[in-house]
């Protein structure tokens, strides 16, 4: 009997629907040649959730998601929602989906395609070859962390609050995931936090060294200041493999570490932790071009790539993926925002179709 898998697919909004039309195409390539039975659960989330149900996560989509084996999501958001009250925003559907499935590690890898080593704001030489993986905690630190709120003093100054807060076995599992990820990479980890002057990531330097000592001394362990990593990631990136570091600093080091390689539509990402993973472009849903057939669908067709590799155990899948995509670029295909001189210009559905030809 074949292996059969239910993913749950999430288009979402503006370009979101273009781009996963085409990772739909490439799993059913792949579904038929490696002789698997995908059954792909369509539902609708953020603008288009709420559109269908009044809420940016209907509960039929939130029951899909948690039912399936992995998640594929396209984007969400844009102009039509934004007046509308804040727990109703499509990008609430995001929050809701990472808490419900407890998914509270991050991956996103920056890797630069060799045909687009000029697309970086960086010297060719600095990102040649760059291959870094952010590891983001998620679901916990200061942007979760209580009290919060703007409070009224007694003299009528307001002051806003916002608190950092780690607990010892959330330090843990993120640290799990980046050193198990790093041990099926160039095995090195470098966590990053600010231990000289906040407590909560002293705790995570004690913590992240602990666990190292005990589990995982096959990887090379470093520590690294935020700011100090915000400078080493523009000096010299590829001194990294993985980095793991606390929720709002790896928001900010992942995309400055995406942005080094100078294409938000080739970035796939991966949120895993519990039963169900969640695979996403890093990109939204790019109003200003929906509906043009001008998007890249590259960094969801690459999501699929790890879905694949983390969700349904096919690593090679992602392998072959990526090296698909690395084919097409050698061969001068480019969507628009990749676009450089002397290069051959295709739309979103041609850039799909490219790579079903290659698979
Ligand atoms: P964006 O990522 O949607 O777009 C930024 C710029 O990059 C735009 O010029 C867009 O045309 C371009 N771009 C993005 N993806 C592209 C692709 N695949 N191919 C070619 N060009 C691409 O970010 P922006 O404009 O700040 O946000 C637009 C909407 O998306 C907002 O409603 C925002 O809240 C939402 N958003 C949703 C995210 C998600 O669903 N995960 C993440 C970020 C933003
Ligand atoms: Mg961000």
């Amino acid at each position: 009997m074949s292996q059969e898998y239910t993913i749950a697919v999430l288009p979402g909004d503006g370009i979101g629907p273009e781009v996963i039309a085409e990772a739909i195409k490439v799993m059913r390539v792949v579904e038929t040649r490696l002789g698997l039975k995908l059954n792909l659960n369509e539902q609708p989330v953020g603008g288009a959730g709420y559109e269908a149900s009044g809420k940016p996560l209907p509960d039929d989509t939130l029951k899909a998601a948690k039912s399936a084996d992995a998640v594929l999501l396209g984007a969400v958001g844009g102009p039509k929602w934004e007046a509308i009250d804040f727990s109703l925003r499509p990008e609430r559907a995001l929050l809701g989906l990472r808490s419900e499935l407890g998914l509270f590690a991050n991956l996103r890898p920056a890797k630069v395609f060799r045909a687009l080593t000029e697309a970086s704001s960086l010297k060719p030489e600095v990102v040649e070859g760059l291959d870094v993986l952010v590891v983001r905690e998620l679901t916990g630190g200061i942007y979760f962390g209580e009290p919060r709120g703007v409070e009224t003093l007694p003299d009528g100054e307001r002051r806003g609050i916002n608190t950092l807060v780690y607990t010892e076995s959330e330090i843990v599992r993120i640290a799990e995931v980046a050193f198990d990820v790093a041990l099926k990479r160039n095995k090195k980890v470098c966590s990053v936090d600010k231990a000289n002057v906040l407590e909560a990531t002293g705790l995570w330097r004690e913590v992240v060294t602990d666990l190292h000592k005990k589990k995982y001394s096959a990887v090379e362990l470093s520590h690294m200041y935020v700011d100090n990593a915000a400078m080493q990631l523009v000096r010299n990136p590829k001194q990294f493999d993985v980095i793991v570091t606390t929720n709002m600093f790896g928001d900010i080091l992942s995309d400055e570490a995406s942005m080094l390689t100078g294409s938000i539509g080739m970035l796939p990402s991966a949120s895993l932790g519990g039963k169900t993973a969640m695979y996403e472009p890093i990109h939204g849903s790019a109003p200003d071009i929906a509906g043009q057939d001008m998007a890249n669908p590259l960094a969801t067709i690459l999501s699929v790539g790890m879905m694949f590799k983390y969700s349904l155990d096919r690593e090679d899948v992602n392998t072959v993926l990526e090296n698909v995509v690395e084919s097409i670029l050698d061969a001068g295909y480019r969507t628009k925002d990749i676009m450089s001189k002397g290069m051959k210009e295709v739309g979103c559905k041609a850039m799909g179709d490219l790579v079903v030809q290659a698979l």
